[in-house]
């Protein structure tokens, strides 16, 4: 939520700048806006709407020549997305430039504080306050850095705070608390980012801060230190990401290129997860045998796209494990008072790694002494920082909003992490787990299966223009694929979209079918003949209230013809794992389909990739 970028080198600031955002872009789209520091004095560009509004403005007038500058883009929290509320914000006499993700929740009082004081305030935002107070300070004498650590010491709440100073032309400093912040490392040039993306493109070499420290930037060099001045240690990383995985790579969206990236995601995810003696080998995984043997339930706890992930696991991690597991939004965690103790392992999955809601329910469950198993895609990200295992998926950057890569790897690791524990409780047989190791290492090409018939999907997503409803079945491991498949459209299409367990549907749901209403039904696999059986009766009620099936089966399924109007095939692949391939066509069809409509697919409306607020 909100891309932040800050840079003090060499090269011009603005392009530098520039470049960050639009890679960061993905983060929030409602504004963007630059600050660089030239002869003394603040320039300021900003504009409500995409960068694009930015970049023609700035094409059109450049900020003056700089070697140092910062730059946000915006996912609105207080106030609306307006030119006036876009960030950086600038104290009262325009010599501090701030920018900020996250809330500060004290803005309020702190704001009136110095309103008695004749402060006046251009903006709805409770990012400007920061500006005011460490203007405020550097006025009355004190550093930058100093300034920052007084005000940080003043604010509630989450917030990356990135500040320069007019008076102060070679240093940029920064604050973190709950917000994400990383440092990339260059030769005479220095960097700061949400995440990598901002300077992938420049270096390699990264930092990650931990919470509550600062950092100041200058061309030569980085300091760390605690929000009382005290000399702090951040964490050096590598960053491996490909560069071209941050491109569209002739795609025309970032989305679609990640759903074609799935059979390499799903194949990177697990690379090197069996040792020589074929037994399964978690290298993240820091906790003892002993941990795992006595583990007597699991909760696992995410959001969106993740938390769907996290219910296809319940069924592999029972069935394989024996273990009981519950499935959590993390927003609702810790508000009921979880029964949780040491012989708890919680499981946190998150893509992004900041998810807020996420970071706040592990910290909870560390608190009443529950392990923390993070599975996560991003390197060096809170979640799996404060988490005592990690297991990390190899999905590579994800940029389109909607999680597709990220979704099928998150389910490769909660399948890894079913057969971790199987094969340390010894609740499965070395051979059973080696065979669906097999299993799953065959998946890429089943995903690339599926892919090949992609043409097909977009011919039928074209064909559902016209409807505002659509809804979706599945039974088992299959009705988590029907909630995440009913996402993608709302997110993307903005259409009305729901997922239902098909043996619910007649328990009230089935009033909404109307006559040629498009359902989609994710149809288990014969091998689990009464599962299979119970699913056609459930698509047969629906036919005979007039919708249209749309009907996900395996190849070869010869029962499925007479309960579907058009039939998508998959390959044939075990029913627990058939999730990794029965998405793949619903993201497909959500992708063509909003398409058709016009709609941006890698920036939806109201959306951020990352949702670090509470
Ligand atoms: C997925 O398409 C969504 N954009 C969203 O539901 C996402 O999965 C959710 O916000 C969780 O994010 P995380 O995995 O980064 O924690």
């Amino acid at each position: 939520m909100c891309g932040i970028v800050g840079y003090v080198g060499e090269r011009q600031a603005q392009d530098v700048v520039l470049g960050g955002l639009r890679r960061l872009e993905y983060r929030g789209y409602d504004s963007a806006g630059i600050t660089v520091v030239a002869d003394g004095e603040l320039s300021v560009g900003k504009r409500a709407g995409k960068l694009g509004n930015l970049e023609k403005a700035l094409g059109e007038e450049p900020l003056p020549p700089a070697t140092l500058g910062i730059g946000h883009t915006r996912w609105a929290t207080h106030g609306p997305p307006t030119d006036a509320n876009a960030h950086p914000h600038t104290g009262g006499a325009g010599r501090v430039a701030v920018v900020h993700n996250g809330i500060i929740e004290n803005f309020d009082e702190l704001r009136s504080r110095i309103e008695a004081d004749d402060h006046v305030f251009k903006s709805e935002t409770d990012t400007e306050i920061a500006a005011h107070l460490i203007e405020l300070q550097v006025v009355s004498g004190v550093d930058l850095p100093t300034a920052m650590q007084r005000v940080c010491q003043q604010l509630d709440g989450a917030f990356t705070l990135v500040a320069v100073d007019a008076a102060d032309p070679d240093r940029v400093v920064a604050a973190r608390r709950n917000s994400p912040l990383v440092v990339g490392l260059g030769e005479g040039e220095n960097f700061l980012g949400s995440d990598v993306a901002a300077f992938i493109d420049h270096t390699r070499e990264a930092l990650e801060l931990g919470q509550d420290q600062i950092v100041v930037l200058t061309r030569d060099g980085v300091e760390v230190t605690d929000f009382f001045g005290v000399p702090a240690e951040a964490t050096p990383f590598h960053v491996d990401w490909d560069l071209n995985a941050a491109e569209k790579d002739g795609h025309d969206w970032f989305m679609r290129k990640e759903i074609f990236e799935q059979p390499r995601a799903v194949a990177d995810s697990l690379i090197g997860r069996r040792g020589v003696d074929g037994l399964l080998q978690l290298d993240e995984m820091r906790l003892a045998d002993e941990e795992i043997r006595d583990l007597d339930k699991i909760i696992i706890i995410a959001c969106g796209t993740s938390f769907y992930a996290g219910m296809v696991a319940k069924y592999a991690i029972e069935h394989w494990t024996r273990t009981p597991v519950e499935v959590e939004l993390a927003s609702e965690f810790r508000y009921r008072d979880p029964i949780i103790d040491q012989t708890t392992l919680v499981v946190a999955i998150s893509q992004s790694g900041e998810t807020a809601d996420t970071l706040q329910a592990i910290r909870h469950a560390r608190t009443q002494r529950a392990k923390v198993l993070a599975i996560c895609n991003t390197n060096g990200s809170s979640i799996p920082r404060e988490s005592d295992a990690v297991i990390y998926t190899h999905a590579g950057p994800e940029i389109g909003v909607a999680s597709t890569k990220g979704f099928v790897t998150q389910l490769v690791a909660c399948y890894l992490l079913a057969l971790y524990v199987a094969q340390t409780k010894g609740t499965r047989f070395g051979d059973e787990i080696g065979q669906i190791m097999q299993q799953l290492e065959s998946m890429p090409g089943r995903i690339e299966e599926v892919l090949a018939r992609a043409d097909d999907v977009y011919r039928l997503a074209r064909e559902h223009v016209a409807n505002r409803s659509v809804l979706f079945l599945g039974r088992h491991a299959g009705y988590p694929v029907a909630l995440e498949g009913a996402l993608k459209l709302k997110e993307l299409a903005y259409l009305h979209a729901e997922g239902f367990a098909a043996g619910e549907l007649k328990h009230g749901p089935i009033a909404l079918v109307e006559d040629g209403m498009p359902v989609l039904c994710v149809v288990p696999p014969r091998g689990r003949d009464h599962l299979h059986g119970k699913m056609l009766s459930g698509i047969q009620e629906v036919r005979a209230r007039g919708a249209r099936t749309i009907c996900l089966a395996e190849e070869g399924d010869t029962t499925i013809a007479p309960y579907a109007d058009e039939l998508i095939t998959l390959p044939r692949v075990p029913v627990l794992l058939q999730p990794l391939i029965a998405i793949v066509p619903l993201q497909l069809f959500a992708c063509e389909l909003a398409t058709a409509l016009g709609h941006d697919v890698d920036q939806p409306r109201n959306l951020a990739k990352s949702v670090t607020v509470e």
